[in-house]
Formats: structure tokens, C-alpha cells, sequence
């Protein structure tokens, strides 16, 4: 395989998907499906599959670097995979994540991550985690045209606030100081939120109480959408259960499988063959 990798230029019969794709399709009762990607080649792939949004998640710190948390992932590095991501896109809306201590400092902080999001990959959109506490921050970025989506429940971010990633707002005050967050990131002008590991009857009542779209993870099937860390959904993070995640898949099994007979293979010469050499 060549080394060199083209930017493939949308075809012309591709319409890529935008925030106003996503109302529409909210407005219409179709659901989103959202997954994460951090790199070229996985993208391509979801890609050509339909995904309507990429996210690039700070979970990237987790499956892509071996972290605990998302904390530790940086601006540049999700800058690094963005740009990665971002080629090897046709239709998705691309979606980056402002990791941890990006956007907390200040409006002007956050503003200044988002733009360098914006002009250094080619994404489409940002993501921030919180609510009240980080709406200065949610308008000062669309003050300057930039998409924002929200992101409220569990927010991984906070784990050592929370202590725990059991699920969120199960008693009424922090239900209702969901409610409260939405309310105020839909009123400033949000084109969506992910809702993770709500109750589903709560997140079925938040979708149905603001006209943007909501995404869920951990949240039931009440809301516009659905997102799941891609490596989860293909089986590739085996020590990783939690009850929300579907394995479509066993990746995991069939890349040790497969890479233990090309290690056979090698061992008793038997790769490669003469059709593989010249
Ligand atoms: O970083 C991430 O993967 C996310 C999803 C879990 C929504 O924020």
C-alpha cells in the first residue's frame, strides 16, 4: 500500500451532514447516530457507513492512549487527532472535544481552543462538558460562529468532583439542575446536547422539554440520538462492559486470533509464500 494519503474531495453526490441536518432530522423524529473517531482509517470507515456525526472525543485519552481518565489528553493532541479524523471524512458533521483544561480557565480561554480547533483541522463543530458553570464560555465561542454542543449528566471530566461513573441525576435536585443546564445551553444557542447516563425516563423528559437535538449515552432510547465510543461497539475494549455499550461486533478476539496465526505463520516460515514475494 502506498504511504501517501490523499485528502479524498467530497463527491459530488455527497451532501454532508450540518447542525442543520441534525435539527431537521430531530424535527422529524429521525434518529442521529453519533460514534467516536480518532484516527483516518476509522473514519473513512464509519464514514462510508452512515455515521451522521464523528466526535472526537477526549476518550481518546482512555482507548487511544491508555489513560485512566480523559483528563490528561491536550489541546494539541486532540488537534492531532481531529486532523486525522477530518480527512478521512466525505458526509460526517465532525465534532471536537475541548478536553480538560481548555475551556475552564476562562471565555476567553475557551474561545481561543475553539478557534484553534476550528483553524488547525477543519472540524466542524466543539463540544465542552457542564452547564451553568461553562455558559459564558458556551457564548462567547458561538459569538464567534463556531457550533457548540453541550454535553451534561455524567461528565467524565469531573470524575474526581463525582467520584464514581455511576449514573447521574437519579434524585430531583440534580434532575432538576439538569433540567435548569439544558434549558440555558438550548436558550444560548447550543445545536445539541449528549446526555450520558441519565435515567432514561429523565432523558426522555428533557428531549421532549427543549427543540434541539439530544444524544444519549447511557440514556435511553427517549432521546434524538445515540452515541457510543467506537471502540466499545466493536468489541475492541474487552475489559469494558458497562450495561449501556452493545458489542456489535468482537474485534478484539479476531485481531488476537488473527495475529496469533500470522505469528504462527512466521514462526514455521510459512509467511510468505512465493505469490508474495518477488
Ligand atoms: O469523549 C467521548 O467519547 C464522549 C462521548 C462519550 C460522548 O464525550
Amino acid at each position: 500500500m502506498s504511504t501517501e494519503t490523499v485528502r479524498p474531495t467530497t463527491a459530488a453526490h455527497v451532501k454532508r451532514v450540518t447542525t442543520q441536518t441534525l435539527q431537521a432530522m430531530r424535527d422529524e423524529g429521525t434518529p442521529i447516530a453519533m460514534l467516536t473517531a480518532y484516527d483516518y482509517t476509522s473514519a473513512r470507515l464509519l464514514d462510508e457507513a452512515g455515521v451522521d456525526v464523528l466526535l472526537v472525543g477526549d476518550s481518546a485519552s482512555n482507548v487511544m492512549a491508555g489513560h485512566e481518565t480523559t483528563l490528561p489528553i491536550t489541546l494539541d493532541q486532540m488537534i492531532y487527532h481531529a486532523q486525522c479524523v477530518v480527512r478521512g471524512v466525505q458526509r460526517a458533521l465532525v465534532v471536537v472535544d475541548l478536553p480538560f483544561g481548555a475551556y475552564q480557565g476562562s471565555s476567553r480561554e475557551a474561545l481561543r481552543s475553539a478557534i484553534r480547533v476550528m483553524k488547525e483541522t477543519g472540524a466542524h463543530a466543539v463540544k465542552l462538558e457542564g452547564g451553568a458553570g461553562v455558559l459564558s464560555s458556551v457564548r462567547r465561542i458561538l459569538g464567534a460562529g463556531i457550533p457548540v454542543m453541550g454535553h451534561l449528566g455524567l461528565t467524565p471530566q469531573s470524575i474526581y468532583k463525582f467520584g464514581t461513573y455511576k449514573v447521574r441525576a437519579r434524585d430531583a435536585d440534580e434532575a432538576d439542575q439538569t433540567r435548569t443546564d439544558l434549558r440555558k445551553l438550548a436558550e444560548a444557542g447550543v445545536f445539541g446536547v449528549v446526555l450520558e447516563k441519565i435515567p432514561a425516563g429523565l432523558a426522555a423528559d428533557l428531549t421532549a422539554s427543549v427543540d434541539i437535538p439530544t444524544i444519549g449515552i447511557g440514556a435511553g432510547v427517549g432521546c434524538s440520538g445515540q452515541v457510543l465510543v467506537t471502540h466499545d461497539l466493536l468489541g475492541l475494549t474487552k475489559d469494558f462492559n458497562p450495561r449501556f455499550v452493545r458489542h456489535y461486533a468482537d474485534l478484539g478476539t479476531t485481531v488476537t486470533e488473527s495475529v496469533g496465526r500470522y505469528v504462527a505463520d512466521v514462526r514455521a516460515r510459512a509467511f510468505p509464500g512465493e505469490e508474495e514475494s518477488y
